[in-house]
């Protein structure tokens, strides 16, 4: 336990996209990482889920895993459909493009819930203002792929930089 989380309950992040087998489930990989090499494992706490659910119990895909490999991820999470529920339980909902956003917004049951949405390019440092949403690959290339990746390592860093900053951990 950290020094300074005492007891309190974790930091709660969801990443949504539309099949939770592409951009969402590499975001959950990358931010696990991220979070482990910052020790924060204890306190912060990721999943993802998708706006759909046409692949529900499905792995991520191939592709997506094979882009990961060769940046040392293992994207290994189960694919999932989104709930109201998730809305109220996590803290942080980060959604890969503009049709899922107004998809997640429309599910928000009251104005706390809508302010825990976040487009994942707010988040960006490196790539700010050449974004403004994370490309679905889905219909492309190996190339869409990897740019998914820098893209969200990118916004990955950005995050955590302000969950830092607002929940002032070290
Ligand atoms: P994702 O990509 O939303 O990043 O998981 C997609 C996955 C599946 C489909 C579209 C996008 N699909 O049409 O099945």
């Amino acid at each position: 336990m950290h020094p300074t989380q005492g007891k309190k309950k974790k930091i709660r992040l969801l990443f949504v996209c539309l099949g939770n087998i592409c951009r969402s489930p590499a975001a959950e990989g990358i931010m696990t990482d991220l979070i482990k090499k910052n020790g924060l494992q204890d306190l912060i706490e990721v999943d993802s889920a998708g706006t759909s659910g046409w692949h529900e119990g499905e792995l991520p895909d191939e592709r997506m895993r094979l882009q990961g490999e060769k940046r040392g991820y293992d994207f290994c999470s189960t694919s999932r459909k989104l709930t109201r529920q998730d809305l109220s339980s996590f803290d942080y909902i980060l959604v890969m493009d503009e049709n899922n956003y107004k998809t997640v917004r429309s599910m928000a049951s009251d104005k706390e819930e809508a302010k825990k949405i976040h487009l994942m390019t707010d988040y960006l440092v490196q790539y700010r203002k050449l974004y403004d949403q994370i490309p679905d690959p889905y219909y492309g290339d190996a190339s869409g792929f990897e740019l998914v990746l820098d893209l969200l390592e990118d916004a990955c860093e950005g995050l955590l930089l302000a969950i830092k900053k607002a929940h002032q951990l070290s």
